[in-house]
């Protein structure tokens, strides 16, 4: 189901590339983070061209939450134990600095796009630990206070709160700052090599390269395979739910992990998160359901969405150079879920590193960073991969395709092979190969969203094996 920001607006169609093009900068994608990375670089005086595989917010930018905070769950206190006060502050204060940037373009430009002021909130149930992460915020300079106010429909011991943070209409946003730009829509790009970008359309020739493409696809050099992974979680838009001000939450996995806010006089119930590959058994919709049955007996469901975030070893985006081998290469990756916040410090920074000029926040985002910290988390995703595979290896599907109900998808015995298979309503059967083409880890039926899920780095698949979003690049083929 399209989600509440693609009900209420749609973006103008851009033709597809057709022919080779020569320019100074090439952005791959046309979510937020690439076309405010655009944007950025075109108001600095640059010529710009933006390839993007889909359409403009394809991907994750229709189905975030759109709030714009500095706030991201229990995170300065953890940033300052690991990383030292000062890239604490660095990340506090672009992030804050990200907040000021979308003000001032939706004031200057006049921009219609539901931009409201709110409080941010992290609730918890352990007082000690939320009162820690207010002082650590505070003593960053950010504008957090602790509260035992937290008006929530379970108990909580109170919340961390950041006063003046933002939410808006991320597509009409969107479609206004991407206006002025050159977007080439349906133009996936293929191959990077050196200075060029292959597409099926041409050949696109830039001084300047940017991924922005959510999760780069390029392995060698970069690695950002082996330092990330993807997590998805899920929205309902709910119509007559009472709720409090403000955008909350969780400030743990255990006890109560949903989100709320507001936009209009529907309340956004967010929840059900998952690391992508691991929900063989679904249910993520109906336990939301659940809750907002419970919490909101009135209420009545107008939309349902899923959305997809790539999560970094230190829970820091990786922002900048691509690779020491790559010197005109650059990435915008790692947004973990405070996507809008990410894409704006994203176009700051790659603007001014581009340039030549000096960011205060660089260092923190830079992508070469590689500490002990960030080893143990490149381990753990290893770890991950590894697992994915053994399971294509050494697992024996349980089912067979005739034992699977209409509507529903599995790993099979089908004559004889192991494969994928979506049964639809009318019996007919859609095998696919499960290897996924980006590293071959063995893909998991999504029951929730009628997916094929890679749970080593996150790509996804169609029910009938079109793919979704990457790293992957290509389609899984259908078996015969
Ligand atoms: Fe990397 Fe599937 S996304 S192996």
């Amino acid at each position: 189901m399209d989600s509440i920001w693609s009900q209420t607006c749609s973006l103008r169609d851009r033709q597809p590339l057709s022919g080779g093009r020569k320019t100074e900068i090439a952005v791959i994608g046309a979510g937020m983070a690439g076309i405010l990375i655009a944007s950025a670089l075109q108001e600095a005086g640059a010529r710009v061209i933006v390839l993007e595989a889909d359409r403009v917010a394809s991907g994750q930018t229709r189905n975030t939450t759109a709030k714009i905070t500095s706030q991201h769950g229990l995170i300065y206190r953890k940033l300052t134990d690991t990383l030292g006060r000062d890239k604490a502050r660095q990340y506090a204060m672009a992030n804050e600095a990200a907040l000021a940037e979308y003000r001032r373009i939706i004031v200057e430009n006049g921009i219609d796009c539901d931009l409201e002021n709110q409080c941010a909130y992290v609730y918890g149930s352990d007082a000690k630990t939320l009162r820690t992460e207010a002082a650590c915020a505070q003593a960053l300079g950010l504008p957090a206070t602790f509260t035992a106010d937290a008006a929530l429909p379970f108990p909580v011991a109170g919340a961390v709160r950041f006063a003046n943070q933002a939410q808006f209409h991320p597509l009409k946003f969107l479609a206004s700052i991407a206006e002025p730009l050159t977007v080439y829509e349906n133009t996936p790009v293929k191959a990077v090599e050196d200075h060029s970008l292959v597409t099926e359309r041409g050949t696109v020739t830039a001084d300047k390269i940017v991924f922005a493409c959510h999760y780069p696809f390029v392995n060698f050099p970069g690695l950002y395979f082996a330092r990330m992974h993807q997590e998805r979680s899920y929205v309902l838009a709910l119509e007559d739910a009472s709720f409090a001000d403000g955008m909350w939450i969780f400030a743990d996995r255990e006890k109560n992990p949903y989100s709320f806010r507001h936009w209009k006089s529907y309340l956004l119930l967010g929840g059900g998160g998952h690391r992508c590959g691991e929900n063989s058994t679904g249910g993520r919709y109906d336990g939301l359901r659940q809750k907002a049955r419970k919490w909101f007996p009135q209420s009545r469901e107008v939309a349902h969405w899923s959305a997809q975030d790539c999560v970094t070893a230190d829970d820091v985006p990786y922002i900048g150079p691509y690779a020491p081998s790559r010197p005109d290469w650059y990435v915008a990756t790692g947004f973990q879920k405070w996507g809008m916040t990410a894409s704006m410090v994203s176009a700051m920074l790659l603007r001014d590193s581009i340039c030549g000029r000096k960011n205060p926040y660089a260092e923190v985002f830079d992508p070469g960073r590689f500490d002990a910290e960030a080893v143990a988390g490149v381990m753990e995703e290893s770890g991950q991969a590894v697992k994915g595979l053994a399971r294509r290896f050494f697992q024996i599907p349980a089912e067979t395709a005739n034992k699977l109900a209409p509507g529903h998808g599995g790993v099979v015995f089908l004559d004889g092979e192991k494969v994928g298979v979506y049964k639809d309503e009318d019996g007919t059967l859609y095998p696919v190969d499960i290897r996924c083409p980006h590293l071959g880890c063995q893909l998991e039926w999504n029951p929730d969203e009628k997916s094929w899920d890679c749970p080593c780095h996150g790509s996804r698949f169609d029910r009938y094996g079109k793919l979704i979003s990457g790293p992957a690049q290509t389609d899984i083929h259908a078996t015969p």
